[in-house]
């Protein structure tokens, strides 16, 4: 008997208002306070996401096309080593790479359930249905959520591997990572897995490339939360006076992603009820995107916690995946 398509669950645990809630009160510390800031997780409404989607498939963007081969190479492996019956994949998006994990884990027929963990609710619930479709049997259960503190909510129970790809973890600052990989350590049982996907150090010149893009996709994803923000709060950014900066920081080896104001701006954020005065060449802080040496992300997992098994790199060493086990 072939096995049946189970509907995908979703669990928008949260409260209702609480993606309103969280961005005002972001909005408030990061536009009330110098350097002006806005937190990355809410460049992803449904346009952010489509259009985080067209730069992995930029020539520049060599990082997807790079870990992708990396989980064709090594799935099945990592199936095996595992053995995990619960795949949870934080900062899911459309969980494009995702499909090489899932074949190599439901054809040793090991894996009962997916769990895709998002902020954006749209595309967390466009890809569960696709999923849900194209592994039947497989329970897919999405959660809507904030990694950074709702980390509680995912399941425990059964042998888990957490896949954080794509590097979204490069988007953390070194405490927020500590912190992140800490809570995590904790919400998993003795047993679980950390599947972890980073993008290593390389030339400069590579780097600006990759995030400045001549078609101009990713300047777009970064103004993208100035749309947001006049949309979601009422403000009245005037979103094409703000160029996309693409910067090497050398001291925390990351990239530094800013908008800056072509002239003076008086900004109203008429429902965080907020006036910001933006000066001409003044930069709003939008994404960091950390590059890694593998000696020191495998030191930080070590100390959440978590052991690394393996390490896996593409063949020019562009990025890295790291495997670890939660003792
Ligand atoms: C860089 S994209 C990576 C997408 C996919 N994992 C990949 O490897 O291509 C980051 C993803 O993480 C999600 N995200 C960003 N910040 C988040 C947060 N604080 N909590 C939950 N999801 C978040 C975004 O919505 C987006 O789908």
């Amino acid at each position: 008997m072939s096995p049946v398509t189970t509907a995908p669950t979703v669990d928008v645990h949260l409260e209702t208002d609480w993606a309103r809630r969280s961005l005002i009160a972001d909005v408030r510390r990061g536009l009330g306070n110098r350097p002006l800031r806005i937190p990355p997780q809410w460049l992803y409404d449904e346009r952010g996401s489509e259009l985080f989607d067209l730069i992995t498939r930029l020539p520049e963007y060599y990082a997807t096309e790079a870990e992708r081969s990396i989980l064709q190479q090594q799935a099945a492996t990592i199936a095996e080593l595992t053995d995990a019956d619960t795949i949870i994949e934080l900062g899911s998006g459309t969980s494009d790479k995702t499909h090489t994990l899932l074949r190599a884990f439901t054809s040793t027929g090991q894996l009962r359930r997916f769990i895709p963990f998002d902020v954006s609710e749209a595309t967390l619930r466009e890809a569960a249905t696709t999923l849900a479709r194209d592994y039947p049997g497989l329970l897919v259960h999405g959660v809507v959520g904030d990694f950074h503190q709702h980390l509680t909510h995912l399941p425990s129970d059964g042998v888990p591997m957490v896949a954080f790809l794509g590097s979204t973890i490069g988007n953390l600052d070194h405490e927020e990572r500590q912190a992140f990989l800490s809570v995590l350590f904790d919400q998993l049982g003795s047993g679980a897995w950390l599947l972890l996907g980073v993008d290593l150090v390389k030339p400069v010149d590579r780097l600006v490339d990759a995030y400045h893009d001549p078609q101009g996709i990713t300047a777009e994803f970064i103004r993208n939360v100035l749309h947001v923000l006049n949309r979601e709060l009422h403000a009245d950014f005037d979103v094409e006076s703000f160029d996309h900066v693409a910067m090497w920081d050398p001291l925390h080896e990351r990239m530094d992603l800013r908008l800056r104001a072509n002239g003076d701006h008086l900004v109203h954020v008429r429902d965080a009820e907020l006036e910001v005065e933006v000066l001409d060449g003044e930069e709003i802080h939008v994404e960091i995107s950390t590059k890694f040496r593998i000696s020191t992300i495998s030191t930080e997992i070590d100390h959440a916690g978590f052991q690394v098994r393996q390490v896996w790199t593409d063949p020019p060493g562009d990025v890295a995946l790291l495997l670890a086990a939660r003792p």
